[in-house]
């Protein structure tokens, strides 16, 4: 049986909706934040809640009494994919706090409740690529410029420790940008989208001179899903970092470029300097993962933004929201 935590949020969703279809059993868990729309969130539940294999509990993962919810189930799960979390490199700058409280905080408490669970087969977390730094800058390689980012890196501090005290199997997943159907209404895409479609002027960081791994959201389950399958029965006691991203970089002025096209106006731009935290570029190295995993990257950004555009234009009533 699969956990996911975050399951209310745009990745958890998506892979939920992916084991469901796949005919597995889902025990899924939020607390349902209001960093961003909670009616949206609820939405995406509503669309999993319809398969019986699906079970939903409203739990804080800060709080460690909430936990108590899961007792029924404890012993039937083997597989956890941790992606509750708090999100977001500008957010990070005016609410640090959240940040420690809903990554490292929450993920211990996780981690503390499972260590001695003998069903429990692999831990699966959600880092980030911002724990890269600024690729570009020499001085900032490999070092945090953010909250955000710091409080992944020390995800990853915390599951090195523990799979060597515990035995634990605990794997973490650099995320890179990630877009597709039903993404979070605090990303690019979506705000570009929305602003365009409505004639508003949009915030252009870095002067457009920003450039991201953007990588659709099914190119990661896919790849998340064949991650599963050959590490679930690979020996106990293992902490390791995988990239997921697609390794071809999109520049910021291309992306607006790929809205404008799909929803046919041209976009006001309000061109901004680079803001603090904020990297300039993202870049998905993965040789290893490919050799690995077989990670594949099929989704094209072109064709990435003209199926959001459709689903941003079918689902228009709550995307105007
Ligand atoms: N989307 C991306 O581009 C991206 C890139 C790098 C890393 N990540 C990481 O991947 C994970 C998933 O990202 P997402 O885009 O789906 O974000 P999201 O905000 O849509 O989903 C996260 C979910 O976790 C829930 N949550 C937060 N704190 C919680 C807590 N204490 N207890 C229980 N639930 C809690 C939120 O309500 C939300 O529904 C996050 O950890 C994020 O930092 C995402």
């Amino acid at each position: 049986m699969y956990l996911i935590t975050g399951v209310a949020g745009f990745i958890g969703f998506h892979l939920a909706r992916r084991l469901l279809n796949d005919n597995k059993k889902v025990i899924g868990i939020d607390n349902l934040n209001s960093y961003y729309s909670v009616k949206f969130k609820k939405e995406r539940l509503k669309l999993l809640k319809k398969n019986k294999n699906f079970k939903f509990f409203k739990i804080d993962l800060s709080k460690k009494i909430h936990f108590k919810k899961l007792k029924k189930y404890y012993l039937n799960i083997d597989v956890i994919i941790h992606l509750a979390g708090q999100a977001g490199v500008r957010y990070s700058i005016k609410n640090p706090t959240t940040y420690i409280l809903n990554n490292p905080y929450a993920y211990l408490n996780l981690l503390e409740c499972f260590k001695k669970s003998e069903k429990l087969k692999l831990v699966l977390y959600a880092s980030s690529s911002s724990v890269f730094g600024d690729i570009l800058k020499k001085k900032n390689k490999n070092k945090p410029i953010s909250v955000y980012a710091a409080s992944k890196l020390s995800m990853e501090q915390i599951s090195y420790v523990y799979s060597n005290m515990y035995k634990m199997k605990l794997v973490g997943m650099r995320f890179f940008t990630v877009y597709g159907p039903w993404g979070r209404p605090d990303m690019s895409l979506y705000k570009f989208t929305k602003k365009i479609m409505s004639n508003k002027k949009i915030d252009v960081f870095n002067f457009g001179d920003h450039y991201r791994s953007f990588t659709h959201v099914d190119d990661i389950v896919n790849n998340l899903i064949k991650l599963i399958n050959k590490i679930k029965n690979h020996k106990s006691g293992l902490s390791r970092v995988v990239s997921i991203g697609n390794p071809k970089t999109v520049k910021l002025l291309k992306l607006i470029h790929y809205i404008e096209k799909y929803v046919g106006k041209k976009a006001k731009k309000n061109f901004l300097p680079l803001q603090k935290g904020d990297v300039r570029g993202t870049k998905a190295f993965i040789k290893k993962e490919i050799k690995d995993f077989n990670f594949k990257f099929n989704i094209e950004i072109e064709d990435g933004v003209r199926k959001f555009v459709k689903w941003f234009v079918d689902n228009k009533k709550q995307n105007e929201k």
